[in-house]
């Protein structure tokens, strides 16, 4: 079968892969952790659960209008309003399968060939991916572990050029963990005033904070609403990875784009589904508040047993459940360690670059796992890296 040119254009995202080489290796017996994966560990509250499986059996089996029930468009318009700190209208919001939806949807919506569109780099590589595919240039902004995995404004701004046209921001931030500031933020929205850019704000882990960290959406700051679309969902806030449910707050002059989109795809987001996500935003914020606070002690955990490993250096992150340490003083890249210790030491962590150039010299771990197993892996990981020839970590440290 002869497959389409513009496939030749789209990346993927590495941890489906990786996952499926793990799970073959454990099919043959092997023991390995898991530390690839970017979802919670804990199952959704069971009042979602609960009121997802009522609403099957009360015959919510049916097409939902497109953008989403009203009940969930007005509860996420109401809690973004107050968490989020500017004015929501129901009509804004589109429910989404995923929250890769939105990013599908703001992509195929916004990018022509020949734009250019400023990514993260290190950054969630769909943003790369679906901005190539759709005849796009995506211009890596590198986002770097002296600057505290936030954006260095400066360099930011020197990449803008007459032909961008977007700029996709991730705070916290998947692979690294870091929190654009107020400041940033800000500095953000001035540039892209000036220069007309429209902004994708992936918020996904705006839930995930650590240390009394506030949770700032560009979409707040003065002249932002009209050209931002926030991306958020409840894959990662209610532990609902499996339900697919995410969703976009479009400026007005998006709406009937957004719609268009969504009819032309997938119709709706699954009817019963989106009951149980009502109850989720709705109902008791018990359960995540404790698994947060658990991400936390997994957090300290993690991050001190890898400054304890000669040759690894790794930030505290301030948001979402993924550290990103620079592993360049055990000899090794980030590719060839992430290979070594999923074949060699049973842990499966992914290489740096999965998520651009920048990270070369990292590996990304989620610490979305028990603290028994990242106890695990962490003895894994400091025996892999004791074994190593000394000459090889020698060179590693000193480049
Ligand atoms: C930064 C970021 N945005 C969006 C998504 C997609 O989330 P969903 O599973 O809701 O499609 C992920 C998932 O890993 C993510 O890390």
């Amino acid at each position: 079968m002869r497959i389409a040119q513009r496939m030749s254009n789209i990346g993927t995202e590495t941890a489906f892969e990786v996952s499926a080489r793990a799970r073959a290796l454990e099919a043959q017996g092997r023991d390995i952790v898991h530390l690839q994966i970017g979802e919670p560990d804990f199952d959704t509250p069971a009042n979602a659960r609960d009121a997802a499986k009522r609403a099957l059996d009360e015959g919510a089996t049916h097409y939902a209008p497109y953008p989403g029930i009203p009940a969930l468009r007005e509860a996420i318009a109401e809690d973004a309003q107050a968490r989020k700190g500017f004015p929501v209208t129901p009509d804004r919001v589109f429910v989404t399968v995923g929250g890769k939806g939105v990013m599908l949807y703001a992509i195929l919506g916004l990018v022509d060939p020949g734009d250019e569109i400023l990514v993260p780099d290190p950054g969630y590589p769909i943003y790369e991916s679906l901005t190539r595919f759709v005849g796009g240039t995506p211009v890596p902004v590198p986002i770097r572990m002296e600057h505290d995995f936030r954006i260095d404004l400066d360099e930011l701004a020197s990449l803008v050029t007459p032909r961008t046209r977007g700029l996709v921001i991730n705070s916290p931030a998947n692979p690294t963990g870091g929190v654009l500031t107020r400041g940033d933020l800000e500095a953000i929205a001035d540039l892209a005033i000036r220069h007309d850019l429209w902004v994708l704000a992936d918020e996904i882990y705006g839930r995930i904070l650590y240390d009394g960290e506030e949770h700032v959406s560009i979409a707040s700051l003065p002249g932002m609403a009209e050209r931002t679309i926030v991306l958020d969902g409840f894959s990662k806030t209610f532990a609902m990875t499996g339900w697919r449910l995410g969703y976009a707050i479009v400026p007005p002059s998006l709406v009937q784009t957004y719609g268009q989109l969504v009819i032309n795809t997938i119709s709706c987001a699954p009817t019963f589904a989106q009951i149980g996500a009502v109850e989720a935003i709705r109902g008791p914020q018990e359960p995540m508040a404790a698994m947060v606070e658990e991400f936390r002690a997994r957090r300290d955990l993690i991050v001190a047993g890898l400054n304890d490993i000669p040759g690894i250096r790794c930030l505290s992150p301030k948001g979402a459940f993924y550290v990103f340490p620079d592993i360049s003083g055990t000899g090794l890249n980030g590719r060839d360690l992430a290979d070594r210790l999923l074949t060699e030491a049973g842990v499966c962590v992914l290489a740096g670059t999965a998520f651009g150039g920048v990270g070369t010299g990292h590996i990304r771990i989620s610490y979305a796992n028990s603290r028994a197993n990242l106890t695990k892996a962490l003895g894994r990981i400091g025996e892999f890296v004791a074994g190593l020839p000394a000459e090889a970590a020698i060179a590693g440290s000193a480049r």
